[in-house]
């Protein structure tokens, strides 16, 4: 998004009657959660606390700020976030649809919330059959589906401590995550169906231990049998398969009560430094996020069909997935495959099959399937639908009037939600029944929530400014810290360079418009955006230098029609000599495949130029801006004379 296709799109949709009529906030309520906010912040929320969760003990401390930044929220509180998911539904209405998964070659399952308890209760049993204990780490490398949230719900309801890695990442990167978090058993499936195809899963996690070596903490692997294929490769005394594993297993297991600051999972992700950071979020605060934005933001209904389509390795599917729509009760859609098979109108078959009321996908879907086929909604009865999200980068203001008029028949708001990992739940956004919207702004911040932009000295900047998004007070769902990294914690999100440590700042820049509007422009860290996920650019370039033949690496963003961002790595070989032609292509491939296999393949760069050298200053530091332009392949009009080297511009400027 950039300052002028901001000011050219600056029509307002304002939220139609009907809707407003029937949301859960209106105006009027805005209003009076502000200002109650703004009056007495911990009060209001208590309030909020106390009306939405279930709590076995009772709190009475609100905020904690002593040991800031590590704030703590309804500390001496007890609860327990499976009972708050599905034991309280249970009770009032047990035959509800909890789940129903579509997977890639178009079975359906229905789980209501009933069965859902029992697999999660005979999961956890068997959990404790193992000694997993309260606190220990459980490793999660599963496809999208049914027994992903089993799993994740049967670690929190014994109290173990759950950390998932998405399936697209390699064997590598699961190992990283695997010692970092020191964790003894790890939960898998023998393969995915993804597009038609089977790919296997547990090679990877038999390659992740086999490169742990002696390091390997791992003593169980459970295996999920999904694709069956014969193939599955198990190691005696260590591999079970899952039905083996829960075989005989009571159905019902008294949750865990635990305290509301217990760690209830770890979530890596990309920072501007090689090494992922392991964000760690708590029980009650993280909670509290996901019930109030399912209400407010998602407007949710009991009558509702929710579907995201993130994958739970991400944290929208940990929120907007596993435990914010389980928390309010929603019957939800899990699918399995991917937006392009059979056929590209694969979501639009679901949401007419389902009737699905609230769709929240990412930026990046909706280009695709408005470049593969922008009338394919047409011809699907898309009239359930009454509430669209948007979620993961910016949205552009074309994709966001094609999914407004095509597939929302003008019908439905969007929310436009702008959050993150560390926040744990949406921050900015619309609330449906309240702002008019402006295409590609995530509009305000959610009640309670004090967002700003400041300069670099910590000023608050008032509206038409660019600054540097912060949150100004703490916040029940933010992270709590990074795990076995407290001082990673503080340098990454209450940076002295950057308000002087006073705010949590989110690492994005943003504008704030004349009406007080949000507008996201993007990362001010090494950070790159890649079809909604993030990836660090230290990380793809310490993984191109680990290769044999490389020397030097840098790797940037350059804008992609569809992914908004892809990879562009400039890479330097050993001696020096620059390959050319045929020995360039197959190098390329050869260093496209190593990122696949280290990090996984969302990493692989879209391009690699080589050169002699890269360009530095005298001081040896490398010019980015400079290589960004060249990714973008623009005239370099930049100052150019403090570079060493200038002649080697031309050579990276030219693919070979
Ligand atoms: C970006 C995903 C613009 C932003 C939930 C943020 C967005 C990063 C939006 C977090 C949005 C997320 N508009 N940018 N609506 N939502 N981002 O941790 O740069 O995977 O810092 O969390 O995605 O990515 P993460």
């Amino acid at each position: 998004m950039t300052l002028k296709s901001i000011t050219a799109n600056q029509l307002s949709f304002v939220p139609n009657q009907d809707f407003v009529n029937q949301a859960n906030i209106n105006l009027q309520k805005f209003n009076e959660l502000n200002k109650k906010a703004q009056d007495n912040y911990e009060l209001y929320w208590a309030e909020l606390a106390r009306e939405k969760i279930d709590w076995h003990k009772p709190f009475n401390s609100v905020l904690n700020q002593k040991k800031a930044p590590f704030f703590t929220w309804f500390e001496d509180g007890q609860l327990s976030i499976s009972y708050n998911c599905l034991d309280r539904h249970v009770k009032n209405n047990p035959n509800k649809i909890a789940l129903i998964f579509e997977s890639d070659n178009g079975q359906t399952i229905k789980v209501t919330y009933k069965e859902l308890l029992s697999k999660v209760s005979q999961f956890a049993n068997a959990l404790k059959a193992i000694n997993v204990k309260k606190g220990d780490r459980v490793i999660l490398y599963l496809p999208h589906s049914i027994e992903a949230i089993v799993a994740m719900h049967a670690s929190a309801r014994i109290g173990a401590i759950h950390s998932t890695v998405f399936g697209g990442f390699s064997s590598k990167a699961l190992a990283d995550r695997i010692l970092d978090a020191n964790a003894n058993v790890l939960i898998t499936a023998d393969g995915q169906h993804r597009g038609g195809k089977a790919m296997s899963l547990k090679t990877e996690v038999d390659a992740a231990i086999e490169l742990l070596g002696d390091k390997n903490p791992i003593k169980h692997v459970i295996v999920d049998k999904r694709i069956n294929d014969g193939k599955c490769n198990f190691v005696a005394l260590r591999d079970i398969w899952w039905d083996d594993f829960i075989a005989n297993k009571p159905t019902e297991c008294t949750p865990e009560f635990m305290n509301s600051e217990d760690p209830l999972f770890i979530l890596y992700t990309s920072g501007s430094t090689g090494t992922p950071k392991g964000v760690q979020h708590s029980i009650g605060g993280y909670l509290l996020g996901g019930i109030l934005s399912m209400e407010w933001v998602f407007d949710y209904k009991d009558n509702d069909i929710y579907w995201c389509t993130a994958d739970v390795g991400w944290i929208t599917g940990h929120t907007y997935v596993c435990y914010g729509p389980l928390a309010v009760g929603a019957t939800q859609i899990i699918f399995e495959g991917v937006p392009s098979y059979p056929t590209y109108s694969r979501f639009w078959e679901i949401i007419e099959k389902n009737k699905v009321t609230t769709f929240y996908t990412a930026p990046t879907a909706i280009r695709a399937l408005i470049k593969a086929g922008a009338d394919l909604p047409k011809n699907h009865n898309l009239s359930s639908l009454r509430l669209l999200g948007s979620v993961g980068e910016p949205i552009n203001p074309e994709a966001w009037k094609w999914f407004y008029e095509v597939v929302g028949g003008s019908r439905c708001p969007i929310v436009d939600t702008w959050w993150q990992t560390e926040t744990g739940s949406n921050m900015l956004s619309p609330l449906p029944g309240v702002q008019p919207l402006k295409p590609g702004s995530c509009v305000a911040a959610l009640p309670g929530i004090m967002a700003a932009i400041i300069d670099e000295s910590g000023n608050i900047l008032d509206k038409n400014n660019t600054g540097y998004l912060v949150i100004t007070k703490p916040f029940p769902s933010q992270l709590r810290t990074i795990w076995n990294n407290p001082d990673r914690f503080i340098s990454s999100y209450f940076p002295e360079e950057i308000g002087h440590g006073k705010y949590y700042v989110a690492g994005d820049s943003a504008y704030l418009d004349n009406d007080g509007y949000f507008w996201i422009l993007g990362r001010i860290d090494d950070v790159l955006n890649v079809s909604g996920h993030r990836l660090s650019t230290m990380e793809i370039e310490s993984c191109l230098a680990s290769h044999p033949k490389v020397a030097e690496a840098a790797v940037v963003g350059r804008p992609h029609e569809i992914k908004g961002e892809s990879v562009f790595a400039f890479v330097v070989t050993k001696g020096g000599v620059r390959p050319t032609g045929e020995q360039a292509n197959s190098l390329e491939k050869e260093l496209r495949d190593w990122v696949g296999k280290q990090i996984g393949p969302i990493a692989k760069p879209d391009e690699i130029r080589f050169g002699d050298n890269l360009p530095k200053t005298r001081s040896g530091k490398i010019m980015r801006r400079l290589l960004r332009s060249i990714a973008k392949g623009e005239e370099i009009i930049q100052d150019v004379s403090t570079l060493e080297n200038p002649s080697i511009l031309e050579h990276l400027k030219n693919k070979i």
